[in-house]
């Protein structure tokens, strides 16, 4: 197989395979951290775009994740498109988007995620399944008629990869693997035993 020498186009290639073959969530991707005593947590997010700045994700920054990145603004991503047989893995630092660009994404939601994201104290202990319909009714009730504000703890990060690598599933497990490292803003390319 050829592999770009820029892993963004290589990516965006994969990307719109992906999203071609994958029955649901092509943008699903594993999202590892790294808590503040050094034990490492893994959970699913939704890859929000991606470009040659990195790869982006929205969620609750009061979450466990949230707390995480704050101690280690440092992370690792997979994905598995299982339909294509590959996977693809990122790993680097973390930055907070800007609150315009959480706005911006905020407001693309669907009026009632927007609500949830108001209701849902994410990570916490909840009471009961009901206690959040009801709060989420609550929250529903008070906006009505009105655009609903993005709660200030709910946003965006970027993760800026200095290392990206490439797996294709082969016969015999003689399977491919691209390792793209970047050293200096340029990205160096090398082929790794499967
Ligand atoms: C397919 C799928 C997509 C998800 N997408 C997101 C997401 O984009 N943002 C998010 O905060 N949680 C998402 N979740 C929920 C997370 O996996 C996780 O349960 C939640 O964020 C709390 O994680 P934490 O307690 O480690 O912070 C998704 C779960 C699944 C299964």
């Amino acid at each position: 197989m050829e592999f770009n020498c820029d892993p963004v186009p290589q990516f965006a290639a994969w990307f719109a395979e992906a999203e071609m073959h994958e029955p649901n969530d092509p943008n699903a991707m594993s999202l590892a951290t790294v808590d503040v005593n050094g034990a490492p947590h893994v959970r699913i997010v939704l890859c929000k775009g991606f470009d040659a700045a990195g790869l982006r994700f929205f969620t609750n920054m009061e979450s466990n994740k949230g707390h995480d990145l704050a101690a280690h603004p440092h992370a690792a991503v997979c994905f598995h498109w299982k339909s294509l047989s590959r996977q693809v893995r990122a790993e680097g630092t973390v930055q907070k988007l800007p609150a315009a660009e959480d706005d911006a994404y905020f407001h693309t939601r669907h009026r009632d995620s927007q609500i949830g994201a108001w209701a849902s104290q994410q990570s916490r202990p909840l009471e009961s399944g009901i206690k959040l319909t009801t709060e989420f009714h609550q929250i529903k009730n008070k906006f009505t008629d009105q655009a609903i504000p993005r709660p200030p703890y709910w946003g965006g990060y970027l993760i800026i990869p200095h290392r990206i690598e490439f797996w294709q599933q082969r016969p015999h497990r003689l399977h491919e693997r691209m390792l793209y490292t970047r050293e200096n803003g340029e990205w160096q390319q090398m082929r790794l035993y499967p």
